[in-house]
């Protein structure tokens, strides 16, 4: 919330018709601030919320003219009402529950104890100033906060943004990197879109998935007859991005010799198709990504060193969710619009305790894990909002899911993957205790047996500190 929300003046209208009680009750909320509006009778409470929009109402449901349960459901039925927080005779709790089920927000008993009404109000003032806060995060999505298709605020994800704008005019390869789920691949779209060659075509490549065998005819092609099945001539993917980008994806995995195919076109610049004779040239902007470390698969040979250098001329590295929290909040907002409109139904918002807890989460999948998650609710929720309880289990209860929140990387060689998955178990583990602990170094080393210095290097090793 921005000082500038909390330093607002809220309406607050008192319809009640006896003047001592609108007295009293003024009395007790002028202090706070709020501005007050009276009303005598129903027809004018009704008239006055129309016309002046107070944000709270408080309302006696004993009133001449209009009574109160009628200007109740006039006043709630119009657009953007104010939370009614109605005031009932002491013992005439039927009353109000009726009165909660017609619309209002709270109830207060006459008499009442100035501490009771002023609690109340500021209860629903709250609620207010959370409305306006979450309509607020979601006017800056519809607006699209972020670039292009991808969203986020947060200062690591704007470096991002600049270092596309600034390559996307470049025409120069570009490596980008970052865990799986990051955004490489939108990443790779939009720097084509802001390309000269946005005109052009975009070709995705998944380089592990190619068989090695089949990596000449897909890469470059083949005439009519040049080995069994190769019934007609067809262009390989280089000739289909001529004049655009040619996108290769998960370079990581690729086999050496897919790798040493690829590393010859990148330096002769000129290819043939399989079985044919004149040599084809292309102009093709080349966009990799891999969500491997690809230093060390360079130090442990598997990766060849001159390729990566014709990859990377330029590199971005996405960085992984947990380290821009602040995004998540607009992100869970955006995922949320995206998926009601694919789903063509679902609740309208989330509650800011829901919000707070995907914050807290270590995100090991990243975006694609949170637009997974937040799918999830819109499909299994039944109200208007998403509530914590909604969330889905291990997001609620960590404690009972971490293991499955955390991904096994089914791609890595088991070495890897059991490292991958041990770093994870750590960070999510190591995390936790520390917020348990607000973030104290020295409470959470005592409370898990550790030395302060071995968690606190820990937690670097990590990248978390
Ligand atoms: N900044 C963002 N704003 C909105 N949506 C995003 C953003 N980044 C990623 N996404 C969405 O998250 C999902 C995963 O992104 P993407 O496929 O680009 O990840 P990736 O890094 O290529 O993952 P992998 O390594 O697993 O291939 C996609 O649905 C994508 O549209
Ligand atoms: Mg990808």
């Amino acid at each position: 919330m921005t000082d500038n929300d909390k330093t607002e003046i809220l309406k607050v209208l008192i319809a009640d018709d006896e003047p001592a009680s609108r007295f009293g009750m003024k009395r007790a909320l002028q202090k706070q601030g709020y501005l007050i509006l009276e009303a005598a009778d129903g027809r004018e409470a009704v008239r006055i919320c129309r016309e002046q929009r107070p944000e709270i109402a408080l309302l006696d449901l004993n009133m001449p003219k209009l009574a109160g349960m009628k200007a109740l459901e006039k006043i709630v039925a119009a657009d953007n009402p104010p939370l009614v927080i109605v005031v009932t005779a002491y013992g005439s709790e039927k009353v109000a529950v009726d009165a909660m089920k017609n619309g209002a927000y709270d109830y207060v008993a006459k008499p009442y104890e100035v501490d009771e009404l002023r609690m109340a109000v500021a209860r629903a003032a709250e609620t207010v100033m959370l409305r306006r806060e979450a309509e607020k995060l979601r006017s800056e999505v519809r607006q699209g906060v972020g670039f292009g298709r991808m969203v986020g605020q947060s200062a690591a994800i704007r470096q991002v943004f600049s270092a596309i704008e600034k390559v996307a005019a470049a025409d120069v390869a570009v490596l980008i990197t970052g865990e799986s789920g990051t955004g490489k691949e939108l990443a790779a779209r939009e720097i084509h879109a802001r390309s000269r060659r946005s005109a052009g075509p975009l070709i995705v490549v998944n380089s592990a998935a190619m068989p090695e065998t089949l990596v000449e005819s897909e890469l470059f092609g083949c005439e009519k007859g040049a080995f069994t099945g190769a019934e007609e001539q067809r262009q390989g993917k280089f000739e289909l991005a001529d004049g655009g980008t040619l996108f290769l994806d998960e370079i990581g995995d690729m086999s050496a010799g897919t790798q040493a195919k690829i590393l010859r076109i990148l330096e002769e610049q000129t290819f043939e198709r399989l079985g044919g004779g004149a040599s084809i040239r292309v102009n093709v902007r080349l966009i990799s990504a891999t969500n491997r470390d690809i230093r060390k698969l360079i130090e442990t040979e598997r990766f060849r060193e001159d390729l990566y250098f014709r990859l990377k001329v330029v590199e971005i590295v996405l960085p992984p969710l947990r380290e821009r929290p602040e995004d998540i909040p607009l992100l869970a907002e955006h995922f949320l619009g995206v998926m009601v409109r694919k789903h063509g139904r679902g609740p309208r918002a989330i509650t800011p305790d829901a919000v707070k807890a995907l914050v807290a989460q270590p995100w090991p999948g990243n975006i694609r894990q949170l637009a997974n998650a937040i799918e999830n609710c819109v499909v299994m929720a039944s109200g208007d909002e998403v509530r914590l309880e909604d969330l889905p289990e291990d997001i609620v209860k960590p404690g009972a899911a971490d293991a499955s929140a955390i991904a096994v990387r089914h791609d890595l060689p088991f070495r890897e993957a059991k490292q991958e998955f041990v770093r994870s178990f750590e960070r999510t583990y190591l995390l936790r205790k520390l917020e348990e602990n607000d973030g104290n170094i020295s409470r959470t080393a005592e409370a898990l047996g550790m030395q302060r210095q071995n968690l606190q290097q820990k937690l670097r090793d990590l990248g978390t500190r």
